[in-house]
């Protein structure tokens, strides 16, 4: 799975951003090297890649919750992302700021080890899409999700020009 169900729910997940936030799509459309940084936000603000689950190798403690050696624990990165001790404001969208420490990516020795390759295909594709058709939005209210506690993403994304 890795590489493809978060790589392609992220393009859907980015699309979907952008079709909402009307303004940071058109400061992208006229300016191409904004694009990273929207990419950030994304990945912050709405990652496909919504968790991952552990087993302890060792008892831990954790802000006075003990967990023992062989339990199960989840990563919430899609809710360390919106953790507001992090960022500032955390449930707006703003590419502005400087989100690169999010975990979209996870972190530590497991972190993804795609991270620059889907970077790399997100710049171009949106770069393409956004000189083509600079305004979008979407057409459908109701967005049918992937059936999946670890991945969040549109499984059908309609776009309308305009
Ligand atoms: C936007 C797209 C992507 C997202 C959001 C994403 C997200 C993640 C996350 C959160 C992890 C960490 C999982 C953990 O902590 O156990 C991970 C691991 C991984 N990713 Fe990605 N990924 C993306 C694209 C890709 C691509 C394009 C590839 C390969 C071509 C890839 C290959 C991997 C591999 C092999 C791992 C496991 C690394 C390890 O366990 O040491 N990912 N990814």
């Amino acid at each position: 799975m890795a590489g493809i169900e978060s790589l392609s729910g992220f393009l859907g997940m980015f699309a979907l951003n952008l079709a909402e936030q009307h303004d940071a799509r058109r400061a992208l459309a006229a300016d191409a090297s904004l694009i990273p940084d929207a990419m950030e936000e994304s990945l912050r603000f709405n990652t496909s890649a919504q968790r991952f689950k552990r087993t302890l190798t060792r008892d831990v403690e954790l802000h006075g919750q003990v967990m023992k050696e062989g339990d199960a624990v989840i990563l919430a990165y899609g809710s360390a992302n919106r953790d507001e001790r992090m960022f500032e404001n955390p449930d707006i969208y703003d590419i502005t700021r400087w989100a690169k420490r999010h975990l979209g990516f996870g972190g530590g020795v497991h972190s993804c080890l795609g991270s620059m390759l889907a970077r790399v295909g997100t710049q171009i594709l949106f770069e393409e899409m956004l000189a083509v058709i600079p305004e979008f939005t979407r057409v459908e209210d109701e967005l049918p999700w992937v059936s999946s506690s670890n991945f969040r993403s549109p499984r059908r994304l309609v776009l309308a020009r305009g």
